[in-house]
C-alpha cells in the first residue's frame, strides 16, 4: 500500500460513502466558517472536499485552523455524503467529502508570490515562479495534452516503420537561416560548436547511411527574434525518408495529424487537406500561410483600372505591377488610431501609402473616389460585392508588394474585427511550389527561401540552369492551420553536382563549400538515395490544440520575450576561471551589479 494515499483527488464518489481513505495533497481552497474548516485538497487529478468540524474532531479542527494556502499534506478520514443542498455537480467529487480523524502536514508553503484560484497574474510574475505556476489547472491541462500528441506521434510513425534516432545537439555552424548559438570548445580551444537549428543535415545523412525512414521528436534552437510562436528553443517532429516523392510526404503527414487531433481532442479532422501552390496563396490571400476562416479576399482590379485616368493605378499597371483591393465588411467605423495603424503597416510592407473608401450612409467617403468614373464604380461595386458599411483598401504597386501589403493588413484587420473568436473550425491546407530563391537587395545576393538542400522542380531545372532564379519552384510545401505554419519540407538535392551548383549560386565559394559542407557533398558521392521530409512545431500544434495563444503556454519552463529564463536567471555571467579555460576573454566588460 502506497503510504501517503489510498486515492487521488478526483476518484472518491457517492459509492465510496462510508469508506475509510487517505489523500494527500496541496490546500487549495481554506474557507472557516464560523469554526467548521473547509479544505478544497488539490492533487494532479482534481479536488476533494475535506471538512474538520469542532463538534466531531475539536482537537484536529483547532490543528486545520493553522493551515495555509498551498500546504501539503496528508489526510485519513471517512467519506461522507455532503449535507443535502450542498452537493457541488460542477465537482466530479462534487456529493461527498472527506471527514478526517488524522491529519499531518507534510510541508508547509510560505506567502504565496500570487494566488492559483484567481485569473492569472502577469506573465514575468509567472515566469519567475514557473514551478508554482505549474500547479495552474490550464498549464497541467496543456502539458498533459502536448504528451498525447508526442505519444500519438511516435505510436504513428512506429506504426508506419518509422524509427526514432537522436541526433547530436553539440554541432556545426553552418548559415542556413537564422543565427547559430555557439558553444565554445575547451578541448580545441578557439572552436565553436552550433546547437543545431534543425537536425536537417543529420537527417540528410541518415538517408544516405540507409536508414530509409527516420523521425525524432528533437530540440531545435535558433537565435532570433521572439514573438508568441517562436522561442529560442523548440520541439520539432521531425521527419525523413528514402524513396519518396512529395504525395508520399502529404499521406503520411495527413494521416499522423488525424491521429494527434485523434488522440489529444477526440477530433476527425478531414483529409486530405487542400492545396494551394504558393502563387495562388499570395495572390487570394497575401500570405503563404492564409487563414481562411475568414473570406475577405484580394481581388484583382487590373481589367477595371487598366485604361483608368486615376494615375496612381494605372501607372502601377503599366509598370507591370497590379492593383488590388481587400473589402474589409461592416468596418468602415474603424477609428482613428486603427485606421493610422493600418496605414503605418501599409508602410512598412513597402506600400508608398493606402488608399481606402468608406462607405457611409450610401456615401463613397474617400479623397480618390473622385478619380473614378462611372464604368470604374460600378465594376468595383460588383467586383468587391460593396455594401453599406464596408471599408474597401487599395494597394498598387509591385504584384509581390501588393499581396504582402494586402495580405498583412487583412489579418489585421480579422484580429480587430475579431473575426476568428470563438470559432472551432480547423482550417488544414499545403502551401506548395514555393519560389527556391529570394534576392536579397540588401545582400546583393540569391539566399534559399527554405534551405539550400531543396530539390528545384524538375520542370523547373532548365530555368535554374539559366540562371532565372527568380523563376524556379522548389519542390517545397507547408502544411498551414488557421494562418500558422505548423511545418514545412522538401524534396532533397540527393545529386553533388547539382548542390553545388545550388550553393555556387546562393554565393557559397569553392572553398566554403567544402569547409562548411564538405561532408554532405562527400556523402552525396557514395550513393545518396533520393529522399525528402519535413518537419513540424510540435509547440505550436499543441498550442492551437489547447486554444492557447503562445507557445510558452505549452512549455514546461520557457523563456520570456527577450529570451530570459526569469526563474534561474538564465543567461548569467560565468566566472573567470572559466572563462580562462575556454581561452576566452570578454571583450563587453562585465555589467555591474
Ligand atoms: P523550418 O525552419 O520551417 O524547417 O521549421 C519547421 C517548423 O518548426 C517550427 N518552428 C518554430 N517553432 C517555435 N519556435 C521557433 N523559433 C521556430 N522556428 C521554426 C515551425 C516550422 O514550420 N529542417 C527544416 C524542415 C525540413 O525541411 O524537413 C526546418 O527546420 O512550426
Ligand atoms: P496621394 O495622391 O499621394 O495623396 O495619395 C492619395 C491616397 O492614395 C492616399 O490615401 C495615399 O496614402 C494613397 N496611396 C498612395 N500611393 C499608393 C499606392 N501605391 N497604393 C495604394 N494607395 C496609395
Amino acid at each position: 500500500m502506497n503510504r501517503y494515499r489510498t486515492h487521488h483527488c478526483n476518484e472518491l464518489r457517492k459509492s465510496d460513502i462510508g469508506e475509510t481513505a487517505m489523500l494527500a495533497g496541496w490546500v487549495h481552497v481554506l474557507r472557516d466558517h464560523g469554526g467548521v474548516i473547509f479544505i478544497d485538497l488539490r492533487d494532479r487529478e482534481g479536488l476533494t472536499q475535506v471538512v474538520f468540524r469542532p463538534e466531531e474532531n475539536a482537537e484536529l479542527t483547532a490543528e486545520a485552523h493553522h493551515l495555509r494556502h498551498e500546504d501539503v499534506i496528508q489526510v485519513e478520514g471517512k467519506v461522507s455524503a455532503r449535507v443535502p443542498g450542498t452537493e457541488n455537480p460542477k465537482l466530479p467529487t462534487g456529493d461527498i467529502e472527506l471527514v478526517p480523524n488524522t491529519l499531518k502536514i507534510l510541508n508547509r508553503a510560505d506567502v504565496l508570490p500570487f494566488p492559483l484560484d484567481a485569473e492569472a497574474p502577469n506573465e514575468d510574475l509567472r515566469l519567475s515562479y514557473r514551478y508554482f505556476d505549474l500547479r495552474r489547472p490550464q498549464l497541467a491541462r496543456n502539458l498533459r495534452v502536448r504528451h498525447r500528441v508526442t505519444k500519438a506521434t511516435r505510436d504513428f510513425l512506429d506504426e508506419k516503420g518509422f524509427i526514432e534516432i537522436e541526433t547530436p545537439i553539440l554541432s556545426k555552424s553552418t548559415p542556413e537561416g537564422a543565427r547559430d548559438f555557439l558553444v565554445p570548445s575547451r578541448l580545441t580551444k578557439g572552436k565553436f560548436y552550433a546547437l543545431p537549428q534543425a537536425p536537417q543535415q543529420y537527417k540528410q545523412l541518415l538517408m544516405v547511411g540507409g536508414l530509409e525512414k527516420y523521425f525524432q521528436i528533437a530540440k531545435c534552437f535558433r537565435d532570433e527574434d521572439l514573438r508568441s510562436d517562436r522561442q529560442p528553443e523548440f520541439t520539432q517532429i521531425d521527419i525523413e525518408a528514402s524513396f519518396v516523392e512529395p504525395d508520399d510526404i502529404f499521406v503520411l503527414v495527413e494521416g499522423l495529424l488525424a491521429a494527434v487531433f485523434r488522440a489529444s481532442r477526440g477530433l476527425e479532422i478531414p483529409i486530405p487537406f487542400p492545396r494551394l501552390t504558393y502563387t495562388q496563396a499570395m495572390d487570394e490571400f497575401g500570405s503563404d500561410k492564409p487563414d481562411r476562416r475568414f473570406a475577405m479576399p484580394l481581388t484583382d482590379l487590373a481589367d477595371v483600372f487598366r485604361e483608368s485616368s486615376f494615375k496612381m493605378f494605372r501607372g502601377a499597371l503599366d509598370a507591370g505591377g497590379a492593383v488590388k483591393a481587400i473589402n474589409a465588411k461592416g468596418f468602415a467605423e474603424l477609428t482613428i488610431g486603427q485606421s493610422d495603424e493600418l496605414t503605418a503597416m501599409a508602410k512598412q510592407y513597402g506600400a508608398k501609402g493606402l488608399a481606402f473608401i468608406k462607405v457611409e450612409n450610401g456615401e463613397w467617403k474617400s479623397p480618390i473616389v473622385k478619380f473614378f468614373s462611372e464604368a470604374e464604380k460600378q465594376a468595383l461595386r460588383s467586383k468587391l460585392l460593396v455594401e453599406e458599411g464596408d471599408l474597401i483598401l487599395f494597394a498598387a504597386d509591385k504584384w509581390e508588394v501588393v499581396c504582402e501589403v494586402l495580405g498583412r493588413l487583412r489579418s489585421r484587420i480579422a484580429e480587430m474585427q475579431k473575426l476568428t473568436a470563438g470559432s472551432e473550425q480547423l482550417d488544414f491546407l499545403w502551401v506548395t511550389d514555393f519560389p527556391l530563391m529570394a534576392f536579397s537587395a540588401e545582400e546583393n545576393k540569391w539566399n534559399a527561401v527554405h534551405h539550400p538542400f531543396t530539390r528545384p522542380k524538375d520542370e523547373d531545372i532548365a530555368k535554374f540552369e539559366a540562371q532565372k532564379f527568380g523563376e524556379v519552384r522548389a519542390e517545397a510545401y507547408d502544411v498551414v492551420l488557421n494562418g500558422v505554419e505548423l511545418g514545412g519540407g522538401s524534396i532533397r538535392i540527393h545529386e553533388p553536382e547539382l548542390q553545388a551548383k545550388i550553393f555556387a549560386a546562393l554565393g557559397v565559394s569553392e572553398e566554403d563549400q567544402q569547409t562548411l559542407f564538405g561532408h554532405i557533398l562527400r556523402a552525396f558521392r557514395l550513393g545518396a538515395p533520393p529522399h525528402g521530409g519535413i518537419a513540424f512545431g510540435l509547440d505550436r500544434i499543441v498550442m492551437l490544440i489547447c486554444g492557447e495563444e503562445t507557445i510558452r503556454e505549452v512549455m514546461a519552463f520557457p523563456k520570456n520575450n527577450r529570451g530570459i529564463d526569469l526563474m534561474s536567471l538564465s543567461p548569467s555571467a560565468v566566472d573567470a576561471r572559466q572563462l580562462r579555460e575556454l581561452g576566452i576573454k570578454l571583450a563587453i566588460e562585465k555589467e555591474s551589479g
